[in-house]
Order: structure tokens, then sequence, then C-alpha cells
């Protein structure tokens, strides 16, 4: 079986469900089911015997050691983080504790676990340390993309704070032998996608009559990938990546902010039109912007590419269509996120429960 942490957010839970629609091998869910963290994402699979979930921290040294002796997993992947840069700017604490001193922890019971398998096992076992384009920092106009070479230059508590967790992963293979994978990511778009971040926000406050609100000019670029080409990467680099290595993985997507707005703003005049006929970018509000905005992110994936053929699926065209139809066709889970009623169900499901 394998160990996902973070499986509960918006890419772990895609992980674990993609998993299951190919694998019947188990997955031990953790997760400390912080605010971003939503049980209903994995609701499918409430009693598939295939399927463990424990509610924990990944800084809780005595539990993830438990968890590992209990289900000895020949993996660990490791999602758990908070992850939202403008929450990082109001409160880096969490930040630190959970992306920096959580990983440590973490890193150190499975290098405990890990010292203790058997020869085989132990040549089998990986950690796979799932992090983010941020770490390089902010692109000029025509600078190359990112590579995996690229110089860490993190502008944020949440980009210096995954930084960090990077280079204890890097240090853990050079010096104890761990056997790591780490990928570096592009943003993810796609179903359970927290109604925090850009495309979802923009599709449940469009839909909800509020204004759309774009930081700045709008001119900032990302390159965005569809979160489901995210988890094959995933799986493709469990599977084939060489030890110790990083790869970058982007969806060769790169938009600006105001034209994403734009796009999800005629997908839904398409789909699901205004009362009034009106067009929904009416509702679109230019806001101050984010302090230290990076400006530009551009992923370089000829590495996966080339060394372990992974490419993308989706195109934006199909994966914005996809993610627009599933926040119509789940009005509920989107509810249910907004009143915090999914907070209430996390409470009553766990209360009496050791
Ligand atoms: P998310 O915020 O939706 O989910 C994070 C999950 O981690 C939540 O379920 C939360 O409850 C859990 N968690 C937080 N602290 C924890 C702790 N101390 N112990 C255990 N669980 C904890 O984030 P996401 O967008 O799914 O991102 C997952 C990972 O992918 C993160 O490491 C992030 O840095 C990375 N990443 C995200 C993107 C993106 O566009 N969303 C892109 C590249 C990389
Ligand atoms: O690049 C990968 C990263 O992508 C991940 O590591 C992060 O976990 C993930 O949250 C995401 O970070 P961003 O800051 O790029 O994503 P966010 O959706 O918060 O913002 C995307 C862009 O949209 C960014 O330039 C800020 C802008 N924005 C965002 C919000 C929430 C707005 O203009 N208005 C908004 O209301």
């Amino acid at each position: 079986m394998i160990l996902v942490t973070g499986s509960a957010g918006f890419i772990g839970a895609n992980f674990v469900l993609d998993w299951f629609a190919r694998h019947d091998e188990a997955v031990v869910g953790l997760d400390k089911l912080t605010y971003a963290g939503n049980l209903e994402n994995l609701a499918s699979l409430k009693d598939d015997p295939r399927h463990i979930f424990v509610r924990g921290d990944i800084g809780d040294a005595e539990l993830v050691t438990k968890l590992l002796k209990q289900y000895r997993p020949r993996a660990v992947i490791n999602f758990a983080a908070e992850s939202h840069v403008d929450r990082s700017i109001h409160g880096p604490e969490d930040f630190i504790q959970t992306n920096i001193v959580g990983t440590f922890h973490l890193l150190e019971s499975v290098r405990a676990y890990w010292s203790g398998l058997a020869d085989e096992e132990k040549t089998d076992f990986r950690f796979l340390h799932v992090s983010t384009d941020e770490v390089y920092g902010s692109l000029a106009k025509g600078d190359p993309a990112f590579s995996e070479t690229h110089r860490y230059e993190p502008n944020s508590p949440y980009s210096a704070s995954k930084a960090a967790s990077d280079h204890l992963v890097r240090a853990y293979h050079h010096t104890y032998g761990l056997p790591v994978l780490t990928t570096n990511c592009s943003n993810n778009y796609g179903p359970y996608h927290f109604p925090e971040k850009l495309i979802p926000l923009m599709i449940v406050n469009a839909l909800a009559g509020k204004p759309l609100p774009v930081y700045g000019d709008g001119q900032q670029i990302r390159d965005w990938l569809y979160v489901k080409d995210h988890c094959s990467a995933i799986r493709c680099v469990l599977e084939k990546g060489r030890l110790g290595e990083v790869y970058n993985v982007g969806g060769c997507n790169e938009k600006a902010n105001l034209d994403i707005v734009h796009t999800v703003c005629a997908l839904l005049d398409e789909l699901r039109p205004r009362a009034d006929g009106k067009p929904y970018r009416e509702q679109i509000a230019f806001v101050a912007d984010r302090p230290g905005h990076d400006r530009r992110y551009a992923i370089d994936a000829r590495k996966i590419e080339r060394e372990l053929g992974w490419k993308p699926a989706e195109t934006f065209e199909t994966g914005i269509r996809k993610t627009v139809q599933w926040y119509l066709d789940n009005q509920g889970w989107v509810n249910n996120v907004q009143s915090g009623n999914y907070r209430q169900w996390v409470e009553k499901n766990y209360a009496g429960r050791d």
C-alpha cells in the first residue's frame, strides 16, 4: 500500500480517486483536516475497503511512526501543506509549522521506518514530495521557462516554506540515502478546488452575482495544468523517476489572469446564462494587488517528457470546460464548503472516535 498525506485536499483527493480508478493497491490517507481538507472529496470511497483515512498531522511523529509500522507502505506521497499564498501573507506561521517543521518530522519518521526495512523493500521504497513552481520565483516577459536547475528565489512566505521543504527532502537523500523524488508543478485547476483560489472563486462568485476580484492589472501569468494531469505525472514519477531527481510538471498553458477570468465568464454565459441576459464579465472588479505578487510562472516540462514519457492529456480548453461544468453539477459541494457545513459533518463524524 501507499501512504498519501494531505489526501483530503484538492490535489490529494483527486490523486486518491484517480489511483483507485487504476489500481487496487490500498491507500492510507493522512490529513489534518484543516479548513482546506474536506472529507466530502473522498465520500465516494466511504465503504471502499482499499481506503483507510486517518485524521492527523504529518508533524506528529508518534502517529506517523505508528501508521508506518502498522501499514508498512511501499511509498509515501507528501501533498500535505498550507497552500494558499494570500493566507501566507496574512499569517505565515502555519506555513512554517506544516511546510517546514511538519515536513522535517515526516522525513524523520520515514527515515527511521525505511532504515529498518529489509534490503529489497528498502531498495523499492519511495518518498515523493509534491512541490511547486513558485520556489523558482518570478519570470519577466521573454525569460525562458523554469527548468529543474533554475535557482531558487521564493518570494512569498508560502513559496519560501515550500522551498525549505524541498531542500530538506534533497538533504535527506544526499545525507541519509533516503530514496526521494520531488515534483515541482505549476498552477492546477479542476474538481474539488477550494474556492479561495482564482478559478473556483471566479466560478462561485459569478454564479452568486458577486464581484470577480482581479488583483492589480490582471496581467500576471500562470501556467495552468488540469489536476488529473498532475496526478498522472505523479504516478509516472513514482513508477519510473530516478532517485534523488527533481521533475518539473506543467501544462505549457501560459495565460494572464484576466484572460482566465474572461474564459470562465464566457463558459458560464454559454452554460448558465445570467437571468438578466447580461455577460458575467460585467461582474469583474479590479482590486488592490497582492503584496510581492509574482508576475509570471512558466514551466519547462521537457525533462519529465523526455525521461519518463509523460504528457498532459487535457488542453486548457477541454480542462476548463470540464471544470466549469463540474462546479455547475456540484452545487451541493460548493454550498457545503461555503456554509462550513462540511466542517460540522467532520466534527460529527469524528466525535467520540479515537
Ligand atoms: P490544499 O490546501 O487543497 O490541500 C492541502 C491538504 O493538506 C488539506 O487537506 C489539509 O487539511 C492538509 N494538511 C495541511 N496541513 C497538514 C498537516 N500538518 N498534516 C496533515 N495534513 C495537513 O492544497 P493542494 O492545492 O491540494 O496542494 C497539495 C500540494 O501540492 C501542496 O504541497 C502544494 O504546495 C502543492 N502544489 C499545489 C499546486 C496547486 O496549484 N494547487 C500546484 C503545485 C504544487
Ligand atoms: O504555481 C503553483 C501554485 O499555484 C501553488 O503552489 C499554490 O499552492 C496555488 O495556490 C497556486 O498559487 P497562486 O498564487 O498562483 O494561485 P491563486 O489561485 O491564489 O492565484 C492565481 C493568480 O490569480 C495569482 O496571480 C493571483 C490572482 N488572483 C487570485 C485570487 C484568489 C486574483 O487576481 N484574484 C483573486 O481573487
